[in-house]
């Protein structure tokens, strides 16, 4: 199976997704390889968490950023007030329709259309997409989001190829050996930080998913499940996590400045 990612040519991130059967293989992928599996069940548990942590007895009003074929969403649609969804890509969207029931779809990209006018969410979810836009994207996305972010609301957005990990060190290494001059997107703890203060925003958790993953060799779903859960305890090693989750707020600016 080929890891999606690294589908991802020089054309541009926003053009990556949008070829007509883009949503159907995208889909296979997430449905059928095991590390992908068992990572979205961990995704799904981390995210409802999150909820409940933060947003408890709120009525939520969800913007699933890049929401491609609908997972995120299709997790929160019926535990939010409002929910929707925006990608680029007319073959990733597609997939969504036939999935989501009670979301508002949009096609657009909001960096560089106003499509939302003045619109505001407590709930801004954004996966893996910040790992494989250019630099220039991840900026404009993450900026044009926080306008749209309520005083008291929170972004949650995950990097799943975080460097700190080892097994991406290895990858990366690897890759870069075997094709120097391939696509292999990796992004430090340092980068999500750097990225999220830019604009203006702060990560107040950052909460761990996938630690095991040695390169070729199976590992099953519920040795995976052990090793996160232990390691989910040992807070020193949460940064060594594959598929860091951040929960992030506006910045809190100190009186007087
Ligand atoms: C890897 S998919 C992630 C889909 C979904 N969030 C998930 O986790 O399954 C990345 C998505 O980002 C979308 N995308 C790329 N550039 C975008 C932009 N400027 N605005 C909105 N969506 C964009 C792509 O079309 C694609 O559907």
């Amino acid at each position: 199976m080929q890891d999606e990612d690294r589908t991802v040519t020089k054309i541009g991130y926003r053009e990556s997704h949008k070829y007509a059967s883009k949503g159907a293989e995208y889909e296979t992928y997430y449905r059928t390889d095991a590390w992908e599996k068992f990572l979205w069940s961990r995704e799904q548990e981390i995210i409802l968490r999150i909820l409940d942590r933060c947003l408890a007895d709120k009525e939520i009003h969800l913007l699933d950023f890049a929401c491609g074929t609908g997972r995120i969403t299709a997790l929160l649609e019926d535990r939010v007030k409002t929910s929707t969804g925006v990608d680029v890509s007319g073959s990733m969207l597609a997939v969504a329709r036939t999935r989501l029931h009670r979301t508002e779809i949009i096609e657009a990209d909001i960096t560089t259309e106003n499509v939302l006018k003045g619109r505001k969410f407590n709930l801004i979810t954004a996966f893996r997409f910040f790992l494989n836009a250019e630099p220039e994207l991840r900026s404009a996305a993450m900026n044009a989001l926080r306008g749209m972010l309520t005083e008291d609301g929170i972004l949650v957005f995950n990097n799943h190829h975080s460097l700190a990990s080892p097994w991406i060190r290895l990858l990366h290494r690897r890759h870069l050996r075997k094709n120097p001059n391939g696509i292999f997107n990796v992004m430090s703890i340092e980068q999500m930080t750097e990225l999220v203060t830019g604009a203006g925003l702060e990560i107040i958790e950052l909460h761990p998913a996938g630690f095991f993953h040695p390169p070729k060799v199976p590992v099953s779903y519920w040795l995976n499940r052990t090793i996160d859960n232990a390691a989910y305890r040992i807070k020193c090693l949460h940064r060594f996590a594959e598929n860091p989750i951040a929960v992030c707020r506006l910045r809190k600016t100190c009186p007087g400045k």
